[in-house]
Parts: structure tokens; C-alpha cells; sequence
């Protein structure tokens, strides 16, 4: 198994969700209704449509039965009813990439209203057109490749040498997702908004850590439900983040120095004619605290679990990672179609093919997808070259809709023989 198809494997629980909410189309608008030809699907029941069923834990990592049910019945493109939104979802690659390709042209973002609460009406993900691109090329000034190689992979890698040692002193073990979690969380924290959750306790990261229990959860709002501890979660980081704006702007500005992304967005606030306001500002921070770290915790725990269970590719991936050194200056001749030819078994999935969209694609591409890929193999280095490890518990995964370890993921971690 080649890390493509980990990472694609990974990556598709995401992507499905996003598929699922991002098909509220301007679908036939004008249409005459004679003329529509709606895709065939079901609404269920009045109101709850059949969010319910959506919501059921599946066991394995097939398919979501939920989807694996329609695809069946009705093909790859049906219509259903979500937590009060009749939406059209769509299975199909090529149509899937169609539509993202097409963003504000045919077709313009949409998300549900949960979705909205959690990471709030100014954010990123909800802006259209210029204001968009602009916080684009602000959030790439701290992800886009010159920081990741100037700042960010000294301090992730660092970072995971670290963790990794710390490891080793667990006797009773390690879960992986929460203690991957917290790393990535620490090293962003820090440069996004200086924040040292160690220090605090690891309070932020409790937050968020409600907020990714609570995001893909039945959004009912009341006390004791996982989508209201998530809501609790977005209100006390948004306080802090709030705290901390009101601090930085009051400070002088001759005191004041840019040191993190927070003061790079106030300046860029500050500026004449900005378009960003202290809403976009804070919904921003928020959204990146969370995205910078949630998807590639998980996509790391399912890594290792899928190298626990294939001894092969764990082989395959240390011997890649313990390969040759190229001393600087060396020419290289490269060959991709090797990529293509050389498929003995069956050929594998293709990252980069327009049907790989793990990260999403077109306007919406992951502004994060760099450093997200730079966490990944950085930590897998780290631990391939100098530890080994047992499974001690746990590694179940379920859909729930979007993965998760309900009994997490435990390891013990040994140095090498
Ligand atoms: C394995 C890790 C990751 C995966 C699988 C992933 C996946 C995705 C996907 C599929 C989208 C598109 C959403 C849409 O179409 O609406 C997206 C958007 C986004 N991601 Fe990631 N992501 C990852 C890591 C990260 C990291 C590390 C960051 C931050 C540093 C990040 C920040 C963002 C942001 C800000 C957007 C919104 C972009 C926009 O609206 O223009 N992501 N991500």
C-alpha cells in the first residue's frame, strides 16, 4: 500500500463531507419546471429527512452505507434531506470535480448552518471573490512553501523529535490521535497567535477538541449534547481570541512588533481601505487553530494504524526514508512515467490525477495542504528512523460520519535494536 493511497484513504472521509455540502447549487435556476430532470433519491421523513440514518456509526472503512445504499438503488448522483436541507449528492469524481472547478461560476459554496455556528458567518470558507483571495495570500504568507522552508519545518521538526521522545517514557502507552493533536496544536498555536497551551494546561486545545467531537455531530444545541460542547468550545476560544485582539491594538503602536500571523492580519486590518474587519479577523484565527491541526492528527493516527497492520509497507516506507543521501549540487534524471509503467498488481491511485482531491481542489484547494503533507512525513520520519512500536489497544475505526477511534488508538514506543 503506497502512502497515496493512505493519505487518499485518510483523506476521503473529508472529502466526502465536503461533497455532501457543497452540491447547493444555482442547479436549474430559471428553468421552467417542465424542463428539470431531478436526479432520483429520497427525502425521508418531514423535517428530520433522513439525517438520522446519516448519522449512524458505520464499522468498517468501506464506504458510508448511508451512500453505499443509494449508490445501489438510485446510481452515483441522488437527492436527499439533511438536517433541513433538501441537497443533491453527488459520488461521481468526475462530476465532484466538475463542481469545484465550476466555484462561482456555476456553481457557489455553501454549508449547512451548523457549520456556520461552529466556525462562524465571516470565515474563510464562506467568502466569495476578491475578499476570498485576498485571506488566501494572507494565510500563505505563514503555510504557503517559503514559510514552511524558512520557519515551520525546523520548528515541526523539532517539534516531533520531541514528542517522540517523550513517548518513550510512557509505559502504559501512548493514543496516538490525542498526543499527535496536541503536538501539531502547540507548534500552530504558537505561530498563529503566540499561545503556549502547554503552559495553560492544554485549555485551548480542549476547546478545539470539543469542537472536532461536535462539528460532524447531530447539531442540537442543548446542554450535554457533543454539538453544545463544541459550541461551548468555539465561545471560549473566541473570548480569548477576542481578549487578545482588543490587547494587541491597544498596545502602542511604536511597541508593537509583528511577530505572529495575529499581528500580520491586525496590520493588514489597520490599513486604509481594508476589507477586513475584526469579524473576518477572528473567525480566521479560529478556523486555522482548528483546520491547522484536526485533519492531520487524524491522518497521521490512521497511518500508523494502517503501518501496524502492514509490516510490508512500514519496510517499504523506513527503507525510503533511510535511503540514499544526494549531496547538494547532484543532477538528477528524473522519470515519472516509471510512476505509470512500473505497476506490478494492480495499479495504485495517483496523487495530483484530477481525481485526487483529498485536499479539495480548484479556488478551494487547502490552503494547508503543504504544511499538512510537511507534518505528516516529517513525524513519520522522525519515528521510522529511530523507534519502533507495539499496538497495545484500540485502532478501531468507525465513520460517524467522519472517522473516528472510539477507543483511540494506544502504542508503545521502543528505540530500535
Ligand atoms: C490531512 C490534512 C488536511 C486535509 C485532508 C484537508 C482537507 C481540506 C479540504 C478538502 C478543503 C476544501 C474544503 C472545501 O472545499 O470547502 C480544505 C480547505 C481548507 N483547509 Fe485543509 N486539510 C488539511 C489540513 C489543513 C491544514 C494543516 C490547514 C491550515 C494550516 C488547513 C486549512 C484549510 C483552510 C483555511 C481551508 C479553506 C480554504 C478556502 O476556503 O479557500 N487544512 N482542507
Amino acid at each position: 500500500m503506497s502512502m497515496h493511497y493512505l493519505t487518499a484513504v485518510v483523506s476521503l472521509i473529508l472529502v466526502v463531507a465536503i461533497l455532501l455540502i457543497r452540491l447547493a447549487s444555482k442547479w436549474g435556476n430559471g428553468r421552467p419546471c417542465k424542463a428539470r430532470l431531478l436526479p432520483p433519491g429520497s427525502r425521508g421523513l418531514p423535517l428530520l429527512g433522513e439525517t438520522l440514518e446519516f448519522f449512524t456509526a458505520a464499522p468498517t472503512l468501506e464506504l458510508l452505507p448511508f451512500l453505499k445504499r443509494r449508490l445501489d438503488r438510485y446510481g452515483p448522483i441522488f437527492v436527499t434531506s439533511l438536517v433541513g436541507e433538501e441537497m443533491i449528492v453527488s459520488l461521481d469524481p468526475a462530476f465532484s470535480a466538475r463542481v469545484l472547478q465550476q466555484e462561482e461560476r456555476a456553481f457557489q459554496i455553501w454549508y449547512p448552518s451548523s457549520f456556520m455556528r461552529v466556525f462562524g458567518a465571516d470565515n474563510i470558507i464562506n467568502a466569495l471573490g476578491p475578499l476570498h483571495r485576498h485571506i488566501r495570500s494572507l494565510v500563505l504568507r505563514l503555510f504557503g512553501p517559503e514559510s514552511l522552508r524558512r520557519a515551520l519545518l525546523h520548528d515541526v521538526q523539532s517539534a516531533a523529535r520531541d514528542e517522540l521522545q517523550s513517548w518513550l517514557h510512557r509505559r502504559q502507552g501512548v493514543e496516538v490521535r490525542a498526543a499527535t493533536s496536541r503536538m501539531i496544536f502547540s507548534v500552530t498555536a504558537k505561530k498563529l497567535i503566540s499561545h503556549d497551551d502547554a503552559a495553560s494546561g492544554g485549555s485551548m486545545w480542549k476547546c478545539f477538541d470539543a469542537c472536532t467531537r461536535g462539528l460532524l455531530a447531530f447539531p442540537l444545541c442543548v446542554p450535554g449534547t457533543a454539538f453544545y460542547k463544541c459550541m461551548q468550545g468555539r465561545k471560549n476560544v473566541m473570548r480569548t481570541l477576542k481578549q487578545q485582539l482588543d490587547e494587541r491594538r491597544n498596545a502602542a503602536v511604536a511597541i508593537r512588533e509583528t511577530v505572529d500571523f495575529f499581528d500580520l492580519v491586525i496590520d493588514e486590518m489597520d490599513r486604509p481601505d481594508s476589507e477586513l474587519n475584526e469579524n473576518i479577523a477572528l473567525d480566521l484565527l479560529f478556523l486555522l487553530l482548528f483546520a491547522s491541526h484536526e485533519t492531520t492528527s487524524m491522518g497521521l493516527t490512521a497511518i500508523l494504524k494502517f503501518l501496524s497492520d502492514n509490516p510490508k509497507a512500514l519496510q517499504e516506507l523506513t527503507e525510503e526514508h533511510e535511503g540514499y543521501t544526494i549531496p547538494e549540487g547532484s543532477k538528477i534524471m528524473i522519470c515519472p512515467s516509471a510512476a505509470h509503467l512500473n505497476t506490478e498488481g494492480t495499479p495504485e491511485p495517483v496523487g495530483g490525477s484530477k481525481d485526487f482531491m483529498a485536499f479539495g481542489g480548484g479556488l478551494r484547494l487547502c490552503v494547508g495542504a503543504d504544511f499538512a503533507k510537511l507534518q505528516m512525513a516529517t513525524f513519520l520520519h522522525c519515528l521510522v528512523i529511530k523507534y519502533r512500536w507495539e499496538a497495545i489497544s484500540g485502532g478501531r475505526m468507525v465513520y460517524y460520519p467522519g472517522l473516528r477511534f472510539p477507543d483511540g488508538f494506544h502504542i508503545r514506543l521502543l528505540v530500535k535494536d
